[in-house]
């Protein structure tokens, strides 16, 4: 045997030894998965719907339509992730991780099976997550079971217990300057900047918890938020964070009513739309001024 032979020999039998040991435990997470999907933690429950992951139709669901996106493990490396690219294009979720943007529960918590479904249905806006409004109710539940059985958070944690949201109070002005008040406090304009504008000083340094750049949400330019765009949406989304994200969650900031106000505030800054027509009417009667930026930073 010639000595070049024995050398690429000598490599290949060390590269096996790495080889086969990576490949063992990615199928040891497959077979564990395949193992989840017969538990009780892994169905779903949404209203009278029973969510199953051996439905019987949810892989052929998941393999076609979220398999390109999501991958066969769930870990976010489909084949069309490499062509995402964030800030403008976030990269598809991790379902190994189970840490998810939308909840109605407490930052840190595990969402609750209403969360994901609502969220299939809505799809992220700015992200390449579609719409899914085509699927019936029980394959969309059936789909959040099949989500449930990529992480084993599912086996050992119980969803978090939704936060509680008063009733929506009647919108005065001195809400809606209170509002601006608690912006300033908390300082929201450091990241969504003064005049809602994502341009605040931290903007344009934010990354994500896997060190991607991200950027804080535009009230400006007619975006969509991703969970959500009704006042109750609204209020969840800041006093639960989006994990994952360096959204926070304000709940130990921000009491519920002042919480209410905040939102009123927010509506000021969007543009017009069905939700916000009597706060943009207020902030011009009360001839509300951007807060000034360079006072803030003092
Ligand atoms: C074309 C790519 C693409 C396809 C196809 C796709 N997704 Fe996504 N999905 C994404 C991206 C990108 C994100 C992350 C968006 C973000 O972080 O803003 C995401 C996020 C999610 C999330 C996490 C939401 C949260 O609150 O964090 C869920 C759940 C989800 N997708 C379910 C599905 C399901 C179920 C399917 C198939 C029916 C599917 N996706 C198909 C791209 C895709
Ligand atoms: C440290 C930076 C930072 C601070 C402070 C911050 N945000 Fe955010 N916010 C973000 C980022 C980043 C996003 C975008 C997350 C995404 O797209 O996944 C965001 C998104 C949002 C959204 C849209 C969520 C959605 O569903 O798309 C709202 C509403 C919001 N923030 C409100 C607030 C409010 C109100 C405050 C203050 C109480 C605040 N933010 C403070 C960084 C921040």
């Amino acid at each position: 045997m010639n000595a070049q032979l024995m050398r690429w020999l000598r490599l290949l039998a060390v590269l096996g030894f790495f080889a086969v040991p990576t490949l063992v435990l990615a199928q040891l997470t497959q077979s564990q998965q395949e193992e989840w999907l017969h538990t009780p933690a892994v169905a779903s429950h949404i209203g009278n719907l029973t969510g199953n992951a051996n439905s019987g139709t949810v892989k052929y669901d998941y393999r076609r339509y979220c398999v390109g996106c999501h991958g066969e493990l769930g870990d976010g490396n489909g084949e069309v992730a490499q062509w995402l690219d964030p800030p403008m294009w976030p990269k598809p979720r991790d379902f190994e991780l189970a840490i998810f943007k939308c909840r109605s529960t407490p930052t840190g918590t595990l969402p609750t099976d209403e969360d994901l479904y609502d969220t299939i249905g809505r799809g992220l806006d700015r992200s390449a997550m579609p719409i899914w409004n085509t699927f019936t109710n029980q394959e969309r539940a059936d789909l959040v079971a099949w989500i449930k059985h990529f992480s084993p958070r599912w086996q050992t944690e119980k969803a978090g217990t939704p936060i509680q949201i008063p009733p929506e109070p009647e919108i005065t002005p001195d809400r809606v300057k209170a509002g601006q008040d608690v912006f300033a406090r908390v300082q929201c304009w450091k990241c969504h900047g003064v005049a809602g504008q994502a341009n605040g000083p931290s903007a344009s340094t934010l990354t994500d918890d896997q060190s991607r750049p991200i950027a804080p949400f535009n009230f400006t330019d007619g975006s969509r938020p991703k969970c959500g765009s009704t006042d109750q949406d609204i209020y969840r989304i800041f006093m639960t964070g989006l994990d994952g994200t360096p959204m926070p969650s304000f709940a130990d900031n921000i009491k519920p009513e002042e919480a209410w106000d905040l939102v009123f505030f927010l509506r000021t800054l969007q543009p017009h739309n069905q939700y916000n027509k009597r706060e943009k009417e207020i902030a011009k009667q009360l001839n509300l001024k951007p807060l000034n930026a360079l006072k803030l930073s003092q």
